[in-house]
């Protein structure tokens, strides 16, 4: 029981601390840049797939949810944009405008993405299959998945 409630503590416990701005490698190149990742590598799960968002209208917004069980790297690979990170208990905001850093999101820590410029480009990559059962998009029950560690059982 005790080894119960401390695995149900770690699910739930991942806080700000544990988001990571990863510096990409950069080959500069009179021809071009070139940056680069790879799983378990420059960024630290394997690589299940990978989505992008472009073409948001001004002053619209994405994301609004948490994950149970998946974890991100994001890249702003054009243009700029905010991404707004809430552990239950405090809020960070990184704003991403270089294509050679990764924004990486462990599972349980509520996101939105906002502030898009023009023509930006933003790019994640994910270790696990899309799968609707795995958002939660209710802020409150986030919150009180944080500070209830038990609120699963
Ligand atoms: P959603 O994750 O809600 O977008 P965001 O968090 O960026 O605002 O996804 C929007 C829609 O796209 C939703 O109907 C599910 C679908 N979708 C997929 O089919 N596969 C995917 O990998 C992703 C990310 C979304």
């Amino acid at each position: 029981m005790i080894y119960l409630m401390m695995f149900l503590i770690k699910m739930h416990h991942m806080s700000l601390q544990e988001v990571k701005l990863i510096d990409l490698p950069k080959i500069l190149d009179d021809r071009g840049n070139l940056s680069f990742f790879e799983s378990n590598s420059q960024i630290p799960f394997e690589i299940k797939r990978v989505y992008w968002i472009y073409d948001v209208p001004g002053g619209e917004q994405r994301g609004g949810h948490a994950y149970h069980d998946l974890e991100e790297v994001v890249v702003a690979l054009s243009g700029s944009f905010d991404v707004v990170l809430h552990d239950g208990n405090m809020e960070k905001t990184f704003t991403l405008n270089r294509s050679y850093y990764g924004l990486y999101i462990p599972k349980m820590i509520w996101r939105h993405i906002e502030n898009f410029s023009t023509n930006s480009l933003a790019l994640i990559a994910a270790d696990k299959a899309y799968n609707a059962e795995n958002y939660i998009r209710d802020f409150e029950f986030f919150r009180q998945m944080k500070t209830n560690a038990a609120y699963r059982i």
